[in-house]
């Protein structure tokens, strides 16, 4: 059902004696066109973000500095990510449930976005996630 499969993929880094740089490229990276990025930063203690699952986005998500947690949730299955590195990427495929959680104070998660913001596309409310997916498995 998803059109990416949900996974960790390592990112390419080129590094040098003055640092390291990593370049994510659509088509040769990551197999969707980015047509949004954006970052969350300046998360509280405590604070759950996410709740939502999306019907057409892919997403790649890197922590960029800190870390934090990640639950995939396919509606069958849960699938716990712990993002720390860089230079480790998270694809998010459609259909997938997301909570984000545990968030270090200096954690900043980079979002690599498929699609423009669409409210349209978010499913807000996990009884409607497993009824949506519950539609889609049965026909
Ligand atoms: P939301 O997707 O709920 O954040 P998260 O999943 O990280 O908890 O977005 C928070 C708010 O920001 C919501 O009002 C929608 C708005 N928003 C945009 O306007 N553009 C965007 O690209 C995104 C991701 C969110």
């Amino acid at each position: 059902m998803n059109i990416i499969r949900n996974k960790m993929i390592d990112l390419k880094v080129l590094g040098d004696g003055r640092g390291n740089l990593i370049p994510i490229e659509s088509g040769h990276d990551i197999n969707f066109d980015i047509k949004r990025v954006y970052y969350l930063f300046g998360m509280q203690d405590g604070v759950v973000r996410g709740l939502h699952a999306h019907k057409k986005l892919k997403q790649l998500l890197v922590v960029t500095s800190g870390s934090c947690k990640v639950v995939l949730d396919n509606g069958l299955d849960k699938q716990e990510y712990v993002l720390s590195s860089p230079e480790k990427g998270l694809l998010i495929g459609p259909n997938t449930w997301r909570e984000m959680s545990q968030f270090s104070q200096d954690c900043v998660v980079m979002v690599l976005a498929s699609e423009h913001y669409d409210e349209g596309d978010y499913i807000r409310n996990y009884g409607d996630f497993l009824e949506y997916i519950a539609d889609k498995t049965n026909g």
